[in-house]
């Protein structure tokens, strides 16, 4: 089990640390994990002039799995573009051919309090986010700022290709079959010709899987229903940029950014597992972060790429338990839990495995 280990920015190499500790308990208890780091966004500019860097790029390509903490920070803000940490992951993510993003959003319920929506309206909810991650806006040719009739104008290019939507729409499918199998694909198809296509393939595909009930649902309503009622949700596939935005908000409904790990699948399950969250250079190197996104997202790197869901369920349990045991880093405290840091929640993971 070769794992690629690329902390980056911000709170990335503490709450790495934290996962590293879990790795630990595994490798001692017999799994032959393997670990090697590298830097990548902010991190890998400083180190090589390049948000990826090439060394970091064969360390991923030869890697089964890549951990990565998080990346971008204020200092960066004023680079070239393609300099920006940003830039880095994008790469990453197109470079292994990562185009399925699998974002859970799974409420503990000790944290229903912990969200800002009342407590009966997010109590047991268990979605399914999986939106498309080397597609659309976010690579589309032509894109750019240039001046057009003495002013200037910034275009980017929504584009989708029917081999693009099948491959997503199916892993969702597949995903919905292990589930509740419900699959609502969310578009934009009133206005966008790249929507329009996006629904019919995803129609074409569902010949494949009749037993999991399709719905359509536009994106302004789906962010609008997310709040409103999200139970009603079991898997959502869409495409990459709706589903940045869809995935925040969901994060939301589970009670913290900092609880929600997501796993970027390639078509043989290599993967890269990362939290959803960001750098939050706010608190970065103050011990304050919230790792357990980021130990989560180990767990969905056994569930997915090492086929191995015993460890992923004892990851899961520890984080259960150490939930259950009233520990909270700030993100998630509310009056009466234990307030803990980065690293102490770190040991009580490992404790609670
Ligand atoms: C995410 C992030 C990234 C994205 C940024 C950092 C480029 O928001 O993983 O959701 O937009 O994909
Ligand atoms: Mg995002």
């Amino acid at each position: 089990m070769k794992i690629a280990i690329l902390p980056g920015d911000g709170i990335g190499p503490e709450i790495v640390a934290q996962a590293l500790k879990v790795l630990d308990v595994l490798r001692r208890d017999g799994l032959p994990i393997e670990t090697e780091q590298a830097p990548i966004g902010g991190a890998g500019y400083d180190a090589a002039g390049d948000p990826l860097p090439e060394a970091t790029l064969s360390l991923a390509r030869a890697a089964d799995a890549v951990l990565l903490g998080a990346v971008g920070g204020p200092q960066y803000d004023s680079l070239d573009r393609p300099l920006r940490p940003e830039r880095g992951l994008l790469r990453i993510r197109k470079e292994l051919n990562l185009f399925a993003n699998l974002r859970p959003a799974l409420l503990y319920p000790e944290l229903a309090s912990a969200s800002t929506l009342k407590p009966d309206v997010v109590a047991g909810l268990d979605l399914m986010i999986v939106r498309e991650l080397t597609g659309d806006v976010y690579f589309g040719q032509p894109r750019g700022i240039e001046v057009r009739d003495g002013e200037r104008v910034g275009f980017n290019t929504m584009i989708y290709s029917e081999s693009e939507i099948r491959r997503v729409a199916r892993v969702a499918f597949d995903i919905a079959m292990k589930r509740g199998k419900r699959l609502c694909s969310v578009e934009k198809a009133n206005v966008l010709e790249c929507s329009e296509l996006w629904r019919e393939v995803v129609i074409e595909v569902a010949r494949d899987y009749p037993e999991v009930e399709l719905s359509h649902m536009y994106v302004d309503n789906a962010a609008m229903q997310l709040v409103r009622n999200p139970k009603q949700f079991d898997v959502i596939v869409t495409g990459n940029l709706f589903g940045d935005i869809l995935s925040d908000e969901a994060s939301m409904l589970s009670g913290s950014i900092g609880m929600l790990p997501s796993a970027s699948l390639d078509a043989n399950n290599k993967g890269l597992y990362e939290p959803i969250h960001g750098s939050a250079p706010d608190i970065a190197g103050r011990d304050l972060a919230n790792p357990l996104a980021t130990i989560l997202s180990l767990a969905m790197m056994f569930k997915y790429t090492f086929n191995d869901p015993a460890t992923a369920d004892r990851i899961e349990n520890a984080v259960k338990t150490v939930i259950a045991q009233g520990y909270r880093t700030g993100d998630i405290w509310t009056e009466g839990c234990r307030r803990v840091s980065c690293s102490q929640m770190g040991d009580a993971v490992v404790a609670a495995m």
